[in-house]
């Protein structure tokens, strides 16, 4: 049989189960400190980038959004709040992150029009044409299987339906690019030893960040699996972006 093709855990290269386990144990050992670290490490920025999601998402009543990598629930949360007559599907594959938002959820009162399915990004557990909108935010990085993950987005899209992602891209402002450079690298590492109390779990954040896809080449790769009209919008200067896409 042959062998799977290597792929990358940050800058290390390691084999696809590898990778799947690895990005597994990360949100493992982080889930109880995620939000928190979340507001640390962006100075609480990812707030404004989240909102902006929801904002070009645009809720509205009757429509079922699959959050997928939903982590903690913070894309949830805000799609109910803007419109309590829609409904959340959040899938995640991690079960420790989907306890942090279990929690969360129930802190917040939010417990109507929302269901927590734990599952895989490249292998969806829902049959196909289930939802009107797919968001994925800060997870696509993280997908050992991205194609795969992109054709199923597709799949389980009904026909009209939406895709979202929002996730790191390239810089483009000069000096912004070298500052963050060195925020990212010489910095985050530090904070996550000293408040995440995982240097590791950091050092891989970054390092993903490095390695993933501009702007560009994500919307080749959300084109190849099927989606039209693809629309970049770069937010921050290109630190991260949101891509969508319909599926005709
Ligand atoms: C950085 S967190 C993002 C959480 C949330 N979307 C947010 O914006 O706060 C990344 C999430 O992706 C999840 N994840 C990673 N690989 C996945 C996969 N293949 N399928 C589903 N979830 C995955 C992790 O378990 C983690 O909860």
């Amino acid at each position: 049989m042959q062998e799977p093709k290597p792929t990358t855990f940050g800058f290390q290269e390691v084999s696809p189960a590898e990778k799947t386990r690895l990005v597994n144990d990360v949100f493992h050992r982080v889930a109880r400190r995620y939000d928190l670290m979340n507001d640390v490490m962006s100075g609480g920025i990812h707030r404004f980038w989240k909102n902006q999601l929801i904002h070009t998402m645009r809720p509205s009543a009757q429509t079922h959004l699959l959050d997928v990598a939903g982590g903690t629930g913070d894309i949830a949360f805000r799609f109910l709040q803007a419109c309590t007559q829609s409904h959340v599907t959040v899938c995640d594959m991690n079960p420790g992150m989907i306890e942090v938002g279990r929690d969360r959820a129930l802190d917040r009162g939010i417990v109507k029009n929302l269901e927590w399915v734990c599952g895989d990004a490249s292998v969806l557990p829902f049959t196909a044409s289930s939802f009107d909108l797919y968001s994925i935010a800060f997870g696509l990085r993280n997908v050992t299987f991205r194609e795969e993950a992109l054709r199923e987005a597709f799949r389980v899209l009904k026909s009209g339906g939406k895709f979202f992602c929002l996730e790191f891209s390239k810089v483009h402002v000069p000096g912004l690019k070298e500052l963050y450079h060195f925020y990212n690298f010489s910095l985050i590492p530090r904070f996550g030893a000293w408040i995440g109390q995982d240097r590791d779990a950091y050092q891989y954040l970054v390092e993903s960040i490095a390695q993933f896809p501009d702007q560009q080449q994500l919307a080749v790769e959300i084109r190849q699996a099927g989606f039209e009209a693809v629309q970049v919008q770069s937010l921050s200067g290109g630190i991260v972006a949101i891509h969508q896409g319909i599926k005709r």
